[in-house]
């Protein structure tokens, strides 16, 4: 800084704020502090607030001491409301710093350069030649309070007209290229202006420190909206629109009771803008990109299950999806999402002003979990899948359980996304007669996981599979722990067949049948490898009517199954128990989780190996 920081402190302790702001403000008395209307946003009741040595408006945001008050309300430089100031205080500015102009505009910083523009651009919308921009803004509903308060403003009609305003400020082009408000030529030279013909909407950092700027072109042309590109100040992975605001609003004191705003994320600047005159404080919207992890985190130090609002077309359904598999390596018990899917082409911008308030509150009440949702985003429109389909998703759910990092969270996603899944595909085929049919064994391979067991996991899953292939029907029983295997490529596509063959819904589910379903899904030689019958003899008697080998087959499947996960296992059984007791279950229901509850007893005691079946 070019004028001597301890002249600077002298400035401000020999100017007294509140006599400077009261010129033009009326103020009055707020204990030892003064309050007022905000001359930069047109309000009506105070929430200005001038302190000893700056002001803030608790309203717009507005902050600073008394130099950065006379350059903002009288559009002055740096340099300019130093030297003013100086005069009416009687003190002269040291020489060395008037020695030239250009060694102050030197050392003035990016944000001098930003918020010079601000008021230029802010002061041109309010001139004869940002009339349009001023009309267009009414016109979409916006009020001049609002106007004023998110400090959009006009970039002046051509090139040029920044560029040259501002070196009467003494900025140079190499100053604006660096603060994002110019192109740059091949050589990395100042080659005219980015912002013309738009009106201008300045970006915050979360502090609310000009970073940057966003523009929206009048009307039709394109492209519709510029925003400025990153810069030492203005990074876009990290930062949204209305992030000052919406902190602000969701942090602030408020009466018991009374909850905080939801923090909620759209898509662009115009719903933020809108949302907020709406009373929607905390709007937010990432500039231009898909929500990045880095946005996520920033999100999350506001609030725990901030809303994310997407279109409820295509379009919206994939920026939805996407947007959660970004988070879902992020998820834990405390950074969580929540989703609103809008009516179709509808944005929060056309519906506050179509709907209204009411409304937009009624959807973001009714935004849904990530949990909750993520079925429903990752099976799409599906109606009727085919067993394909069927396979190919159960896989996208499994996978995208297994993004989660937060090992707890995810196998209760896995849990949540399976039992949607089965209570989707599963329990409505079976045993109704318009049950999804099937359609052919083509696409078995979309099971494949490519992971290739360990020899001991391997040779407990085949127990496990040829327990069921002896005894199908266990199978629906075990359908969900089958699920949550890691399988290898052969055995999934078995397993695959056993869920569709139990889907179907066979009426007497004998291993006979079983093994004519799985011959004619090709998989013939893997089933020998797991029945053991590499010799081609051996066939496996069909004993499935025998009730006690099914209650011991069943005990044994647990087994094995608890031997593969026995934290696993331990925590499915404690949740099998508090379901049973809180449906009051019938005997069948007793005498399957009694099985799990042997299994767990086998286990404790640690009978039973793997070879002793
Ligand atoms: P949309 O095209 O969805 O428009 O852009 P919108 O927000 O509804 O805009 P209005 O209502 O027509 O004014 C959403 C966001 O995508 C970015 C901007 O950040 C915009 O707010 N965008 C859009 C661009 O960066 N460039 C574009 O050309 C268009
Ligand atoms: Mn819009």
């Amino acid at each position: 800084m070019a004028i001597d920081a301890g002249f600077l402190d002298e400035l401000r302790a020999r100017t007294p704020i509140a006599s400077v702001i009261g010129r033009r403000v009326k103020l009055t008395r707020s204990g030892r502090n003064w309050k007022g209307c905000c001359p930069f946003h047109g309000e009506k009741t105070p929430s200005f607030y001038v302190y000893d040595d700056h002001f803030h408006c608790f309203g717009c945001g507005v902050h600073g001491d008394v130099i950065s008050y006379v350059m903002q309300s009288e559009g002055r430089s740096f340099p300019e409301a130093v030297e003013e100031l100086a005069s009416a205080a009687g003190l002269e500015v040291p020489a060395q710093t008037r020695e030239s102009r250009e060694a102050v505009v030197h050392a003035r910083s990016l944000e001098d350069v930003l918020n010079a523009t601000q008021a230029l651009w802010a002061q041109a919308l309010y001139q004869p030649e940002g009339r349009a921009g001023l009309d267009y803004l009414l016109a979409r509903g916006l009020t001049r309070e609002t106007i004023a308060s998110f400090g959009l403003g006009w970039a002046g009609e051509g090139r040029g007209a920044l560029a040259a305003a501002l070196e009467r400020e003494g900025i140079t082009p190499a100053q604006m290229a660096e603060a994002g408000l110019m192109r740059l030529d091949e050589d990395g030279r100042p080659k005219g202006e980015l912002f013309w013909g738009r009106v201008t909407f300045p970006i915050r950092d979360r502090k609310g420190r000009l970073v940057s700027f966003g523009g929206r072109i009048l009307g039709d042309g394109q492209p519709k909206y510029l925003n400025g590109p990153e810069t030492a100040l203005f990074s876009k992975r990290r930062l949204l629109f209305g992030l000052d605001r919406a902190r602000a609003a969701v942090r602030a004191p408020r009466p018991k009771g009374v909850p905080a705003p939801d923090l909620v994320v759209v898509e662009g600047y115009m719903d933020v803008i809108a949302l907020h005159q709406a009373g929607f404080t905390g709007a937010v919207a990432p500039l231009g990109t898909a929500l990045t992890p880095e946005q996520l985190e920033v999100l999350w130090q506001v609030d725990r299950a901030p809303i994310l609002c997407f279109d409820g077309d295509a379009a919206g359904r994939r920026a939805a999806v996407k947007a959660a598999q970004t988070a879902l390596p992020l998820l834990n018990a405390d950074h969580t999402l929540r989703f609103c899917l809008l009516p179709e082409g509808e944005d929060p911008d056309s519906l506050v002003r179509e709907r209204g308030a009411q409304a937009v509150a009624g959807l973001f009440g009714a935004a849904r979990g990530l949990s909750d949702v993520l079925f429903d985003l990752l099976a799409g429109g599906m109606v009727q899948p085919g067993p394909e389909e069927r396979a190919a998703l159960r896989h996208k759910l499994t996978e995208s359980a297994a993004l989660i990092t937060d090992k707890t969270l995810a196998s209760e996603y896995r849990r949540t996304l399976l039992d949607r899944f089965f209570a989707r595909f599963r329990s409505s085929g079976r045993g109704k007669a318009g049950g999804a049919p099937f359609t052919g064994s083509a696409g078995r391979q979309a099971e494949v996981t490519g992971f290739i067991a360990l020899d001991q996991t391997r040779e407990r899953h085949r127990l496990l599979l040829q327990l069921l292939l002896r005894h199908p029907a266990l199978v629906p029983d075990m359908e969900e722990a089958l699920c949550r295997l890691e399988l290898a490529a052969d055995f999934a596509a078995v397993r695959a067949a056993l869920l569709d063959f139990s889907a179907e819904g066979a009426h007497a589910p004998s291993a006979g049948t079983l093994r004519a379903w799985v011959a004619q899904n090709g998989l013939e030689e893997t089933i020998r490898a797991v029945m053991r019958e590499e010799d081609g003899s051996a066939a496996q008697p069909d004993d499935t009517t025998d009730p006690a080998q099914l209650v011991s087959a069943r005990t044994q499947w647990w087994h094995f199954y608890g031997l593969l996960d026995r934290a696993r296992f331990e925590a499915e059984v404690e949740r099998e128990i508090a379901s049973f007791t809180a449906k009051n279950g019938d005997a069948d229901q007793w005498q399957r989780l009694q099985a799990r509850l042997e299994a767990r007893e086998r286990l404790k005691r640690g009978g039973l190996e793997d070879t002793e079946f």
